[in-house]
């Protein structure tokens, strides 16, 4: 054979490999509205880079007439790119190919580009497709998972870790998309589930559909496995470049800085007067966010799931940062089991990535209940302070009004090491508020008093006076300064550049326990 021919080859066995599963199949992956995972690297990617890994791996299984059946590639294309001309490594499964379904070749190829990833220091994203374990070759496939779910838990914390699902991800195979930090869902075209439907119905007699047992809303809105839900496959794609621009490559750099070209000293009257004077009426949390991160741009993580909570990234004078504010417009803004492992989890992905952390504070307390205590929001809650506690990047926290009870402690206070405290001048930090408070200090005198209720008033307005206040706090240290809300940005940005030496640490440990 002459060099020519030798390379004629080569062109054909790419071209073979690029086809997948074969021209028939990709057209029924249309049909169902679905993009190949060639196709969905090139939206994923700046256009140009994906250098592919591994085209020509085959599988090595006889049984069930495998061996008949041998696609170059297998059943996922992996490989490296850019995005925004930053180094990722990437896997997308290919459906065309027995399923997307995962075998000893298919794992090895992911294995492979994981190592790499974590050897070199740059995120991984995974763009999921797949029926699952190959059933024809059994165990090997399970060990193959196992050898994924491995390495998902060694590079956590040291990349970011990306899973997009874009199609059926059923079985023991959603666990590696959980291990991950991410998971970007298509809404009525990927679903999750550890066991599906028919399953179900075996064994719990309930009828059920692969929409409604493990759709996209559900795991955005129910089940918060899913952090971030779109309408289209493209969309989703174009969702995690976003979610790229605030991540550092790994975790022994900062995040990356960008000039936004939104003034640092910029302040904003409207903050003045978004605090509504009745303290029992609520406002949009956002609105405060928009009116203080550069250009008005939040990237909001988990939008629809526990929004008595909001947490998401944004720039503070090009600095990326991690927001986290309790939502006074959803449920008072009070704190619960979802909405504390919520905010617990995103604190551990900002700290572990060096993401500087900025609280925004107007919180009732915790959410009484036998529906709360009997679920554990003394764990769950447990797990949001501990979570604020060994975080050692950056914490700014902005009190707006209510800083009640063990709250007050938990949301980022002076005493768990927050770096500069502020309070606006509507801030009312206390053990509770005036009401609860007069019922229980005053609860003999009330039922004595001549008028209840207009004695109740009075002790309600004292107490008002002279702890719904931030002075108190203020005259402590607890608040490092009170400052007129329109201040916010640069006071926040200011401080930002201020702490960009930080430099904390917790005791040598293994690990810490934190309450699981
Ligand atoms: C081998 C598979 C496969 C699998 C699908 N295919 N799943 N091949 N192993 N797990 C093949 C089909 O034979 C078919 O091949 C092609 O993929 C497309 O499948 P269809 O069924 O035609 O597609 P569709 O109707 O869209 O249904 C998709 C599906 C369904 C919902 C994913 O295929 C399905 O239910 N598959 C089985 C899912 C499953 O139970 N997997 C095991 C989970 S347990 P042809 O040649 O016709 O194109 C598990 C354990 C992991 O994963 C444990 C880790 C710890």
């Amino acid at each position: 054979m002459s060099n020519i021919s030798k390379i004629q080859h080569l062109r054909e066995l790419r071209a073979q490999a690029q086809l997948g599963g074969g021209a028939e199949r990709i057209e029924a992956q249309h049909q169902r509205g679905r993009m190949t995972a060639r196709e969905r690297l090139d939206v994923l990617l700046d256009r140009g880079s994906f250098r592919e890994l591994d085209p020509f791996v085959v599988h090595r299984t006889h049984d069930f007439g495998l061996d008949q059946q041998k696609y170059l590639g297998d059943s996922v294309v992996t490989g490296w790119g850019t995005i925004n001309s930053r180094l990722v490594y990437v896997f997308s499964q290919d459906f065309t190919v027995f399923g997307g379904s995962l075998g000893e070749a298919h794992a090895e190829k992911i294995c492979k580009v994981m190592d790499m990833a974590l050897k070199n220091g740059a995120p991984i994203i995974g763009l999921n497709d797949s029926g699952g374990a190959r059933i024809q070759e059994g165990v090997v496939s399970l060990g193959g998972y196992a050898d994924i779910f491995l390495r998902n838990t060694l590079a956590s914390g040291v990349i970011p870790q990306i899973s997009a699902i874009m199609g059926p991800c059923a079985g023991g195979a959603v666990y590696s998309p959980a291990l991950t930090d991410f998971i970007f869902m298509v809404n009525n075209s990927s679903y999750m589930f550890v066991t599906g439907p028919d399953v179900v119905r075996a064994v719990t007699h309930e009828e059920v559909s692969f929409e409604q047992l493990g759709g996209a809303a559900v795991h955005a809105e129910v089940s918060g496995v899913c952090h971030v839900i779109s309408e289209s496959e493209v969309e989703t794609l174009k969702q995690i470049r976003r979610l790229m621009t605030f991540l550092p490559q790994n975790n022994m750099e900062d995040p990356p800085y960008l000039d936004t070209g939104d003034d640092p000293l910029r302040s904003d009257a409207r903050l003045d007067d978004l605090v509504p004077d009745d303290p029992s009426k609520p406002y949009d949390m956002k609105d405060v966010i928009r009116l203080i991160v550069d250009n008005g741009d939040f990237y909001e993580i988990h939008e629809r799931y526990a929004m008595n909570i909001v947490v998401g990234f944004a720039r503070l004078g090009g600095h990326a940062v991690g927001i986290v504010a309790n939502q006074p417009a959803v449920l008072a803004g009070v704190l619960d089991i979802n909405s504390s492992e919520k905010a617990a989890r995103f604190i551990r992905f900002c700290d572990a990535f060096n993401i500087p952390l900025v609280t925004f504070e107007d919180v009732p307390g915790f959410l009484p209940g036998t529906v709360q205590e009997h679920g554990g929001i003394i764990r769950s809650g447990a797990k949001l302070l501990f979570a604020y506690c060994e975080a050692t990047v950056p914490k700014l926290t902005v009190i707006t009004r209510k800083a009640y009870g063990g709250a007050y402690d938990v949301m980022s206070s002076k005493h768990i090491r927050g770096d500069l405290n502020l309070a606006w001048p509507t801030a009312e930090i206390a053990v509770m508020g005036p009401d609860g408070a007069v019922n229980i200090i005053f609860r003999k005198e009330l039922t004595q008093a001549e008028d209840p209720v207009q004695r109740k008033a009075e002790l309600v307005a004292d107490y008002r006076a002279k702890f719904a206040n931030p002075y108190i706090a203020a005259s402590r240290g607890y608040i490092d300064d009170v400052i007129e809300p329109r201040e916010t940005r640069p006071r926040l940005i200011n401080a930002l550049e201020m702490l960009a030496n930080k430099r904390d640490s917790n005791p040598p440990k293994k690990h810490g326990c934190i309450p699981l």
